[in-house]
């Protein structure tokens, strides 16, 4: 796991860069939300670097309805419905994936995202992003992720949009 101000240099670095345009405040609200859940069961992370160190990360957690009991999982559950919200009843919650700039368009991210959904013990995976045309939106179409619904505010303060990943059953021995 990566120390949490790794975590925050690494998002600041990547969401400063248009479209998202996010103010260095938003890389600390998730750097402070990461520092707490680094230490919880069902954490995963997968980290990308070379030799001056990590350039990205992903992370994300077992989710369970019956633990998300906070305010923003409440209005979560809220917004998708529950048609919605019972496809990602036992699943897994991306919560964080960032590249730096100078790292990006080489793959990275792709191989982030893949490494953390094959690693996570539930087939089905989600998250929420900002409802803009980003090359995370445009990642997230080339993975097979499709919309599920509409979420909590995203830091543009307009709904967040959730996917969903079905993982393909895994054959062989
Ligand atoms: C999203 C992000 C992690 C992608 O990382 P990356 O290492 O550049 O991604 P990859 O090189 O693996 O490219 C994966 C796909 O993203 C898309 N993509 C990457 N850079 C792009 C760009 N500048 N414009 C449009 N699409 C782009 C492409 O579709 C690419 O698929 P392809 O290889 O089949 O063409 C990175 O741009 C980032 O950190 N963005 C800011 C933070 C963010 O939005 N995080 C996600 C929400 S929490």
């Amino acid at each position: 796991m990566l120390p949490a101000d790794t975590v925050e240099q690494i998002y600041a670095a990547a969401s400063a860069q248009a479209p998202l345009s996010e103010p260095a405040s938003v890389a600390a609200m998730y750097a402070g939300l990461y520092a707490r859940a680094r230490t919880e069961p069902g954490v995963t992370m997968a980290i990308a670097g070379d030799e001056d160190g990590p350039v990205g990360f992903a992370y994300g957690h077992d989710w369970h309805w019956s633990e998300a009991t906070d305010p923003w999982s409440t209005q979560l559950r809220q917004r998708l419905g529950e048609d919605a919200a019972q496809q990602i009843a036992e699943s897994f919650a991306v919560n964080l994936l960032a590249v730096l700039p100078a790292a990006s368009g080489m793959g990275a991210g792709r191989r982030l995202l893949e490494a953390l959904v094959d690693a996570a013990t539930s087939d089905t995976a989600w998250l929420q992003t900002t409802d803009i045309d980003s090359p995370a939106r445009q990642l997230y179409r080339r993975t097979g992720w499709r919309t599920l619904g509409r979420g909590p505010d995203a830091p543009n303060g307009k709904p967040g949009l959730v996917l969903i990943h079905v993982r393909k059953p895994r054959t062989g021995c």
